[in-house]
């Protein structure tokens, strides 16, 4: 099948394009390389994907309307996964137009892309954090997610409500992703394991916010990739029995679904280090801090309609993903 992915260069549309190209399709991968981190990262996974059967990149923004337009006008997709994205939560808080450009205006050419050619099926990435203000726990894709804490998750939570006009309007069948705090080789140099792998390493104490007392549902790369691609063979279904006073947030009458992909089994923040810790053969010195503006406290994935759809749920335990982790970083910068 033809693939469109989006932020192609980014860490997880990087990994989902090579598992797409090793099954033998044909991916269409676009990126505008943005320096939100490093560039060079960004290039080194394209160079991981360059040459091999099926692949094309083209360096393209989202928000050219026209550009995507074209993209989508020249090549006649089945599956569009769109992970591109202003991604990060802190980031949003000094750069807010950097998400409207991206996320919605961005998401909007996608949608725009999709129900002018006849798109069979759009995944994209929404995020937990929609979850917002959510306590209750493990956090289920039928709870009301209308409070959100950052510009970003309002954004994503906003990409989900676009989506479902779509599907609604033009039957475009529809899949969220709230992906939960995902980790790996290639990973993202703006997110915890990254920053203090490269702060151990280099003698500097870590930053560890809420003194420690956090939660989050690490999941494992290789695991967000397998739901991503069993996902995209599920197409939603219109469903003329569903009303809003029964039927699930997550699901419509519309061919709209929406799920949940986390390891649903949440890791105090401390454990993680440790894992680490472990990994490197360090202990890390901490420089314990408050609570950050725009944070959530804990958070935990209900994956019980991913596996009811897919038969399988992300499990891989977060000793073994930090070492696999360690192992690409030391590999990647030369670290003996
Ligand atoms: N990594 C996580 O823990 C996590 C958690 C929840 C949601 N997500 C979402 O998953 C998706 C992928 O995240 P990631 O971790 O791979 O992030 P990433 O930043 O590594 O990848 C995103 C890619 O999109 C590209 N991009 C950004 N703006 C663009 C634009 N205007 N035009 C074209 N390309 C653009 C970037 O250059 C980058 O390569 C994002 O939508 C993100 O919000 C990620």
């Amino acid at each position: 099948m033809k693939f469109l992915v989006t932020g192609v260069a980014g860490f997880i549309g990087y990994h989902v394009a090579e598992r797409l190209l090793v099954a033998g399709h044909q991916v269409v991968g676009i990126d505008n390389l943005n320096d939100y981190y490093a560039v060079s990262l960004k290039q080194a996974r394209l160079a991981q994907l360059a040459g091999k059967p099926g692949f094309t990149f083209i360096k393209l923004d989202l928000a050219d309307r026209q550009g995507i337009a074209t993209l989508f006008a020249e090549h006649q997709f089945e599956r569009v996964i769109h992970l591109g994205a202003q991604a990060g939560v802190r980031y949003s808080l000094d750069n807010p137009h950097a998400y409207a450009d991206a996320n919605l205006t961005g998401h909007l050419n996608i949608l725009e892309g999709c129900r002018h050619h006849k798109v069979r099926h759009l995944l994209y990435a929404s995020s937990s954090s929609v979850y917002g203000l959510n306590r209750k726990l493990p956090f289920a894709t039928q709870d009301s997610v209308d409070h959100p804490v950052s510009l970003y998750a309002a954004t994503k939570k906003a990409n989900e409500l676009m989506s479902h006009s779509y599907s609604h309007l033009y039957g475009l069948p529809t899949t969220g992703l709230r992906f939960f705090t995902v980790y790996g080789p290639w990973g993202r140099p703006d997110m915890a394991l990254f920053k203090f792998t490269k702060a151990i390493l280099a003698g500097e104490s870590i930053d560890v916010y809420n003194h420690g007392e956090m939660h989050r549902d690490f999941t494992y790369i290789d695991d967000i990739v397998e739901a991503i691609v069993r996902l995209q063979a599920v197409v939603p279904q219109p469903n003329p029995d569903w009303n809003v006073e029964q039927g699930s947030a997550a699901t419509s009458s519309a061919p709209y679904h929406v799920y949940n992909i986390g390891n649903s089994r949440p890791v105090k923040l401390m454990a993680y280090i440790d894992a680490l810790e472990q990994a490197l053969g360090i202990t890390a010195r901490k420089n314990m801090l408050p609570m950050q503006p725009g944070d959530v406290l804990d958070t935990g994935a209900d994956t019980v309609a991913l596996y009811q759809t897919i038969g399988f749920k992300p499990a891989t335990p977060v000793e073994e993903g930090v070492r696999r982790f360690v192992a690409w970083y030391k590999d990647y910068y030369h670290i003996d």
